[in-house]
């Protein structure tokens, strides 16, 4: 059953592709990633251990590895970062090395001596603040070269739609505000390279990057690293299940790739992102079963911190609200003090994550 998402003003832009996993063909939309087209299918597993046991998408952003796949004879590629494209092979597992099963190199042979770039201001990620800091530097003369890993800038805050769809209007304010300064960025005439793995900086000036599969290595007067930030997950019995994620990954499957992250989903930490990602899915039609707040329910008691929060970030507060009442309209209950203690289901198959149990955390911070 396909689990892509509908929306009245998003549609598929990308061309229709095939491609194998595990022999079996798949159905993928050109300018989405392998994850978010196996995730459209239905299929959670990805990488396997050494013990055979099975692991799915869970940063959803390069960090974690547990996503890695072998394509067309390349070991150790990120599902969650690469394209699919037609006819590709793809496999859950590592190729033997033999004749049989080749490996294929990484840099090809011809292009095995890295070019050489030089440019003033070298930034590292296309986030919110790479991408302002690349804006300010150009504007003040400098010639720039922004490089990021993922393939489209952005970063994990204004998360934008892939080019495997395309919205008649943003849908919502982070889209809009990430389009216009990226387009800002672009105009001002900062060179933006997507898709590029900054690997190592042998001094603040020179730094090495796999672009395409090519090495480079570039030289700069100055370096900027704004590599954003990462979740910090909570581990629990079950939590390296397929179907178990970061609220950050199931985001990026629902905005970025209109993909469902589940059929029936559970959402549980801190924060409101949280929040925000079941207002989301419930508005895309997905089932949310609960939302699960480590902290305490907020009351007026409080009143010193909401009133800084209601004079230092209005919008967030705003915001926070309505997403509370989209799920009180929904009947989604959301659980102030509760966490995750444990997931269940098969990690040596394909069938992956199958439940989750909660529990209330007490005055000592424990579950
Ligand atoms: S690296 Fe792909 S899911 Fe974490």
């Amino acid at each position: 059953m396909s689990a892509r998402l509908t929306h009245p003003s998003i549609t598929p832009a990308g061309r229709p592709v095939r491609f194998c996993y595990d022999g079996q063909p798949v159905e993928g939309l050109e300018g989405e990633t392998i994850a978010a087209a196996l995730a459209a299918g239905g299929i959670k597993a990805m990488r396997r251990t050494r013990s055979g046991q099975r692991r799915g998408l869970y940063c959803g952003m390069g960090a974690c590895f547990d996503c890695l796949v072998t394509v067309d004879g390349r070991a150790s590629q990120r599902a969650c970062l690469t394209k699919v494209a037609d006819a590709q092979q793809v496999r859950s597992t590592q190729p033997a090395g033999t004749a049989e099963d080749p490996l294929q190199p990484l840099v090809p042979e011809a292009d095995a001596e890295p070019v050489q770039w030089q440019v003033d201001v070298l930034v590292v990620g296309a986030g919110p603040a790479g991408l302002s800091a690349a804006l300010a530097a150009r504007r003040a003369g400098a010639e720039v070269l922004l490089l990021d890993e993922r393939l489209e800038s952005g970063g994990q805050f204004y998360k934008p739609l892939a080019t495997s769809h395309r919205a008649a209007t943003p849908t919502d304010r982070q889209f809009a505000q990430g389009l216009a300064l990226e387009r800002e960025v672009r105009g001002a005439g900062v060179t933006i390279v997507q898709g590029a793995q900054v690997w190592a900086a042998f001094s603040p000036r020179e730094v090495a990057a796999l672009i395409d599969g090519r090495a480079r290595v570039i030289r700069c007067r100055q370096l900027v690293i704004a590599p954003g930030a990462y979740e910090r997950p909570v581990p629990f019995p079950g939590w390296t299940l397929p179907g178990v994620m970061t609220t950050g990954a199931a985001q990026t499957l629902a905005r970025a790739y209109r993909v469902a992250p589940g059929r029936r989903v559970v959402i549980a930490g801190n924060g409101p992102l949280n929040l925000q990602l079941a207002a989301e899915l419930l508005a895309d039609g997905t089932e949310v079963v609960a939302v699960l707040e480590s902290a305490a329910c907020p009351s007026w008691h409080q009143w010193r911190p909401l009133l800084a929060a209601a004079y230092t970030a209005p919008d967030l507060l705003r915001d926070g609200w309505r997403f509370l009442r989209q799920l009180r309209t929904h009947a989604v209950p959301v659980l102030w003090g509760h966490t995750v203690v444990a997931a269940e289901g098969r990690a040596d198959g394909p069938g992956g994550l199958r439940s989750v149990q909660v529990a209330r955390i007490d005055a000592q911070g424990h579950a």
